[in-house]
């Protein structure tokens, strides 16, 4: 199935009509997270379904799915690479979800190393939309290449408060991948952005495999040369 498709039609959802999927379709939506492509794939995650959440800006849903790691460096930005993959999935099936960045388990059951919440279900109402119906920068904003088709499709990404905040700049043979700077108060209220910067990357990665470009990412970090910005790696 071609996640590619998805990426011009998803939406977040937010309405759902609280019949929940049986214990098999979860257990396939599971066997599913293993077939996808991992950014890293010597950072390993672990997933697990529940029902019962809380936190802010929660959105009601049947199912959860949350995603935790084991503390090791590059697992929020897997955990947007492999995550994206699932929404894009989840739309090409009708399924409705959608990221949350302050929902977490119940207390009883929370881990330390929880990263990020999605939650999906049966949507109320219609899960795709038109191109035309995206919310986002305008392309100039978030690159120095806006023909390649690679960053348009990073354009279309999800990201918590819809901040969008990455840069792609071509320079030579590469492309610098750069992550916002935020400043208080968003600061305060958002630290999600390392798992966007893993969605655009996915977003990146399905473009790739459509036009038939490789796709390698290797992650740097520093000051870098744009302002506002710090360097998150580079794409070649
Ligand atoms: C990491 C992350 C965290 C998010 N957290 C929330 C949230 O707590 N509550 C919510 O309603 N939406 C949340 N969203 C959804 C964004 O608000 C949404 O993706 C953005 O506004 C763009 O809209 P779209 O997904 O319909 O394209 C989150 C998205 C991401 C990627």
């Amino acid at each position: 199935m071609d996640l590619f498709e998805a990426i011009n039609k998803r939406k977040s959802c937010r309405s759902y009509t609280g019949q929940p999927f049986d214990q098999g379709r979860l257990d396939e939506f599971r066997k599913i997270i293993d077939c996808f492509k991992p950014l890293y794939p010597d950072v390993p995650l672990e997933y697990r379904f529940v029902t019962e959440t809380e936190g802010l800006f929660k959105v009601e849903a049947p199912h959860y799915l949350i995603v935790s790691g084991q503390g090791k460096e590059g697992e929020p930005e897997n955990a947007g690479f492999i995550g994206e993959q699932l929404i894009l999935w989840f739309d090409r099936h009708d399924i409705g979800s959608v990221w949350l960045g302050k929902t977490r388990d119940v207390q009883r059951n929370r881990t330390g190393k929880d990263i990020i919440t999605i939650a999906f279900g049966q949507p109320q109402g219609e899960v795709h939309r038109d191109e035309s119906e995206f919310k986002r920068k305008s392309i100039d904003e978030i690159t120095n290449a806006p023909d390649d088709p690679c960053v348009q499709a990073v354009r279309l990404a999800p990201s918590g408060m819809n901040l969008q905040p990455w840069y792609l700049e071509k320079a030579d043979s590469k492309t610098l991948l750069y992550e916002q700077v935020l400043k208080p108060p968003v600061s305060l209220a958002y630290r999600k952005t390392a798992v966007d910067m893993g969605i655009a990357l996915c977003h990146y990665a399905l473009a790739c495999r459509r036009f038939g470009k490789p796709f390698s990412f290797e992650r740097q970090s520093g000051l870098g040369d744009k302002r506002g910005y710090r360097l998150f790696g580079a794409l070649s």
